[in-house]
């Protein structure tokens, strides 16, 4: 490959005269935004244990109270992008939420696309869309551009969970921008309930739902019975995944983020192929050991850690006799949408 013209290598005067009119030369930039094969990642492989960052997190209720956080997250930011820039990969922001008994996150929405995984506690609830949405351990409540969306908490003890963002992407295209509003009315049914049975979806006098997001909650247990019965039904198959859906399309759940579930089988080892998208694996269940590159990561219940894209990752139930389960959050619908998607096995 050509060594290429350095911005050293050009007479001041002539940068001089380009800086003048906002102009800049390309040759000298060019491998580093086109470099060969492989694309520049900043993201490195990062692990956030749950056990070290759950103090801090009780302790901001303490220091903050909820009306000066509106949101109380500690953010789970990836050190390769600048703690400051607030991202775990080029596209997702990961945070750990804290809601106190009795506080109330007041209702907003916005066009960044999110999800919660919940964490621990119980009695806390999210609405969205005037869809009154509980939080139990490892459900996942989706909150999609545009809908409103508030968190209540009537419980006895704090409730944590996990959010996952397209806020990095949908902020780098200056399209980030959110509206506050009133409280919610709360509408009497659950969609989570009218949409859990698989292959059939609920039908008004032969209309289907006409609403973008039909589903709203994916309770967990729901989720894993889904897994237990893919594992038992074929045991020879080593992935036992499911992808979190949209009811009505079978499409991803979200436009720009794709979620999964993911169970190992006693002892198992997995290896995920390399892929485009950057990944975010959080241990909902059991103890796992990730390897993403030159790092090895041995997780328990609650922790997160991601992965730079491009690069396999091999995954190890720690358990020998019982499951592990893990939620993946990956750029996957992304990276199709754009046509950039590849798999190198
Ligand atoms: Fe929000």
């Amino acid at each position: 490959m050509h060594e290429l013209g350095r911005l050293e290598d050009l007479p001041q005067s002539y940068r001089d005269d380009l800086k003048a009119l906002n102009l800049v030369p390309l040759w000298p930039s060019l491998r580093a935004v086109l470099p060969p094969k492989v694309p520049t990642r900043l993201t490195q492989p990062t692990c956030w244990a749950y056990e070290t960052l759950r103090p801090l997190l009780l302790q901001s209720g303490d220091l903050t109270p909820i009306e000066k956080a509106e949101r109380r997250v500690l953010v789970l930011a990836n050190p390769g992008h600048g703690l400051e820039n607030m991202k775990a990969s080029a596209a997702m922001y990961l945070g750990m939420q804290l809601l106190l008994p009795g506080e109330w996150a007041p209702s907003h929405r916005h066009t960044p696309n999110a999800v919660r995984m919940i964490v621990e506690g119980e009695g806390a609830y999210t609405t969205v869309d005037g869809e009154k949405c509980p939080m139990s351990r490892g459900d996942l409540i989706l909150t999609p551009t545009g809908l409103w969306h508030e968190h209540g908490h009537d419980g006895t003890e704090p409730v944590i969970w996990l959010d996952v963002l397209d806020l990095p992407l949908v902020y780098y295209m200056e399209a980030s921008y959110h509206i506050n509003g009133e409280r919610q009315m709360v509408k009497p049914h659950r969609g989570d309930v009218q949409n859990t049975r698989s292959g059939v979806a609920p039908t008004r006098m032969f209309n289907r739902s006409d609403k973008s997001y039909p589903m709203l909650r994916y309770p967990w247990v729901d989720t894993k019975a889904a897994l237990q019965a893919l594992a038992k039904d074929d045991p020879a198959q080593a992935c036992v995944q499911v992808t979190y859906v949209n009811p009505e399309t079978g499409g991803d759940a979200e436009n720009i983020l794709g979620f999964y579930a993911l169970m190992l089988r006693p002892g198992q080892t997995l290896r995920l192929p390399a892929r485009s998208p950057a990944q975010v694996f959080h241990v909902i269940e059991g103890r796992v050991e990730a390897q993403i590159v030159d790092r090895t990561f041995t997780m328990v219940e609650a922790d997160t850690c991601c992965a730079p894209g491009y690069e396999s990752v091999t995954l190890k139930n720690l358990h020998p006799d019982q499951p592990s389960f893990v939620f993946i959050a990956d750029e996957s619908p992304l990276h199709r949408k754009l046509g950039v998607y590849e798999d190198r096995g």
